[in-house]
């Protein structure tokens, strides 16, 4: 159980959780690779994970960049972060570092690292504008940020529906607001960037289609798996609108026709000035 100063996020953080973040990186894993690319991420730099979670992209990173390079986890979890302690460093690659910060509040030497990361925090976080800020801070001139996050989890949608996405949709979208989550986050920042410092240099839609049988049909599925049973405890979802969603996610897997659209993405890249 995570402890008394664990504040956990929205979707939890116990084994469940972990074993859905972990699938949703081996997903998605490929695309933030070449978002590193494409940030000029490399050996010997400096990154900082904003929001790591349990690791999954830190590893990747630290494999990128090397002996001469340093990762630096940060989360509010207490849990997470003891899961990248205990984890055995792999040979040739960076150190991973852990601190357990808020994000909104970090606590960062100025002007001291090359690069920075945040995958699917931002949106978690009441006040995203004071991470831009406190990332724009711990930045080097020229050092680059990247973010991948959602642009509108409205949009998440299915196909064919009897209107278990819109119920769907709305518990989901309820909970999040309770818990001060901006699923919209993307939309705002660019402009946050720029007014922190950081010049955008890329904005790009990340967006894909699931099929029945598909790896990517296995996403949904683990998140419903971790995140209904706890609408339905936090009295955001009833237990008959978690059956109709469940049932009707169910019987999509049997129609070949069937598809979902996952919530557009957006991955920025932006340079501090
Ligand atoms: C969906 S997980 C993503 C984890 C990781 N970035 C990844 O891509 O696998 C969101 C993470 O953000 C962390 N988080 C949310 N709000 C936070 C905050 N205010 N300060 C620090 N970490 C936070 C959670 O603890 C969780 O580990």
């Amino acid at each position: 159980m995570p402890t008394a100063n664990d504040r956990e996020y929205v979707l939890g953080t116990d084994e469940q959780e972990h074993a859905r973040l972990s699938l949703q990186h081996a997903i998605w894993g490929d695309a933030a690779s070449s978002h590193w690319t494409r940030a000029g991420f490399g050996p010997g730099d400096t990154i900082i994970d904003i929001g790591c979670g349990p690791g999954l992209g830190s590893r990747d990173l630290a494999r990128l960049l090397g002996p001469a390079g340093r990762v630096i986890a940060i989360d509010e979890s207490q849990r997470f972060l003891d899961h990248i302690d205990k984890s055995t460093a792999e040979p040739g690659c960076a150190p991973i570092e852990t601190f357990k910060q808020d994000v909104q509040q970090l606590d960062l030497p100025a002007d001291s690292a090359d690069g920075a990361y945040a995958r699917w925090v931002l949106h978690f976080t009441p006040d995203p504008q004071a991470v831009v800020r406190g990332v724009a801070s711990a930045l080097k001139e020229g050092g680059v940020f990247a973010v991948q996050d959602y642009l509108s989890w409205r949009n998440l949608l299915w196909a064919p529906t009897n209107g278990g996405i819109d119920v769907l949709r709305k518990c989901i979208l309820a909970s999040y607001k309770s818990h001060n989550a901006n699923s919209d986050v993307g939309q705002m920042l660019p402009t946050w960037m720029d007014e922190a410092g950081l010049e955008v240099m890329e904005i790009r839609p990340l967006q894909r289609v699931g099929r029945p049988g598909d790896p990517l049909w296995q996403w949904p599925t683990s998140y419903f798996a971790s995140f209904l049973p706890r609408l339905v405890e936090t009295g955001f979802m009833t237990n008959a609108e978690h059956d109709l969603v469940l049932t009707e996610w169910r019987e999509l897997g049997e129609k070949p026709g069937a598809f979902f659209f996952t919530p557009p993405q957006l991955e920025i890249i932006a340079v501090k000035r």
